[in-house]
């Protein structure tokens, strides 16, 4: 290649953050391409702490989240601004990951400029458009318009060919949160609350999705608070979402227990090393069902379904809806038999060795010399 390809990455919130960083850092230290990082702000305390830890400057910053911002305003927002950025930039390939608002909206502004577009954690399924909400449809509709495909897994690669897209436009690569663990997790690592619980089996809850807003919620955490209740050398540290609509659900519901302590939202680093301290993970999140099978930590996913079957498979996962009932049952099964808890916590790693990021940029490479 003659020139350097201009790649735009677009992202907005903090799991976005943790996975595109990585793969920004080797793209600035690539010889065929330079990149430009347009942040839409869909996120903005929670997206600072992953751009802080990475030493990222963004070149762009649409700066769009409000107080209840709804499903539409994200949309609306990006929309309206990110055409012109492109119209400026003339980039020869937009980035975007996964599964969020901004991964859809900014994946269209992209597709009306008539700009590539090539979807970072492609092929994730579960083909139940309601669950997770939105996230499905986001996903299902990125990669109905991408140009190239980044799939994390066979699998994932697999739903992608069976829906029809091209398979000389899909890569495996890996996940890049693999290459974010690698810089993450230190031997040594030390944190007043991890003090505070040492001596303590630590359970590590995070929880925010959209559809688990109100009762679910409710439940999940009722469910927490009986397990300290029932078992005294359990510790909780929930570092809390920012969303006001969590806080008081988990304030109301988690506040006030000398076991359980609610705090801000932990930058990568530090989450990264609590995860590897812990005795035990419940969470809605998606990125933490990867990351916890490299790292040897059960799981109870507090949700009805999973588009990472490959953590299930592992072993490490485990799918327990969010009725009280059954993440109590779940939780208290791993704290008294030894047996189980120790089938779940082998370490296995589904998602990549580690270089994810490396192999993006080589089939991007390899994809501008066929477009010459
Ligand atoms: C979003 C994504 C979800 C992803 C999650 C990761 C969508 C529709 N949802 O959900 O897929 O799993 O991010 O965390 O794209 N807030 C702050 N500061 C922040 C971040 C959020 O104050 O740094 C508050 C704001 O009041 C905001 C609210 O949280 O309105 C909700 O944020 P939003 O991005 O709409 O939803 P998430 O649940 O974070
Ligand atoms: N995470 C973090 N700080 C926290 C909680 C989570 O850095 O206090 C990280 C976590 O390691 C994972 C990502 O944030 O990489 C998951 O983000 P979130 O659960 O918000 O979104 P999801 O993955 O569900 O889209």
């Amino acid at each position: 290649m003659k020139d350097k390809k201009k790649v735009i990455v677009v992202f907005g919130t903090r799991p976005e953050a943790i996975k595109m960083c990585p793969l920004i850092k080797q793209i600035k230290k690539s010889t065929g391409l330079e990149c430009s990082v347009c942040l839409t702000g869909q996120h903005r305390e929670m997206l600072k702490q992953v751009m802080d830890v990475f030493e990222i400057e963004a070149d762009y910053n649409l700066d769009i989240m409000r107080p209840n911002q709804t499903l539409s305003s994200i949309t609306i927002d990006i929309l309206n601004n990110l055409g012109d950025i492109i119209r400026k930039e003339q980039p020869d390939l937009i980035l975007v990951h996964g599964d969020t608002t901004t991964s859809f909206a900014a994946g269209l502004a992209g597709f009306y400029e008539g700009v590539p577009i090539g979807h970072v954690e492609a092929g994730l399924r579960t083909y139940n458009i309601r669950s997770p909400y939105p996230e499905e449809f986001n996903r299902q509709a990125v990669d109905l318009i991408a140009d190239l495909y980044f799939a994390p897994t066979c699998n994932s690669k697999e739903n992608l060919l069976r829906e029809g897209k091209k398979e000389d436009h899909i890569y495996i690569t890996g996940n890049t949160v693999i290459d974010a663990l690698s810089i993450t997790v230190k031997e040594g690592y030390e944190n007043e609350n991890l003090d505070w619980a040492k001596g303590s089996r630590l359970i590590l809850v995070t929880a925010h999705r959209r559809e688990n807003l109100g009762e679910p919620m409710h439940n999940m955490f009722r469910a927490i608070r009986r397990i300290v209740e029932d078992f005294d050398d359990v510790k909780v540290i929930y570092p809390l979402h920012m969303n006001p609509k969590v806080r008081k659900v988990a304030n109301e519901e988690l506040g006030n227990h000398n076991q359980i302590r609610l705090i801000e939202p932990l930058d990568v680093l530090d989450f990264h090393n609590f995860m590897a301290k812990s005795y035990l993970i419940l969470t809605d999140s998606g990125g933490i069902q990867e990351e916890a099978p490299a790292l040897g930590k059960p799981v109870l996913v507090m949700r009805d379904t999973t588009e990472r079957p490959e953590g299930i498979e592992a072993g490490t996962l485990k799918l327990v809806g969010t009725t009280e009932e059954t993440i109590y049952d779940s939780a208290k099964e791993l704290l008294t038999n030894q047996i189980v808890y120790e089938g779940m916590s082998k370490s296995a790693n589904p998602y990549g060795d580690g270089h994810a990021s490396e192999r993006i940029i080589a089939a991007i490479e390899s994809y501008f010399k066929g477009v010459q």
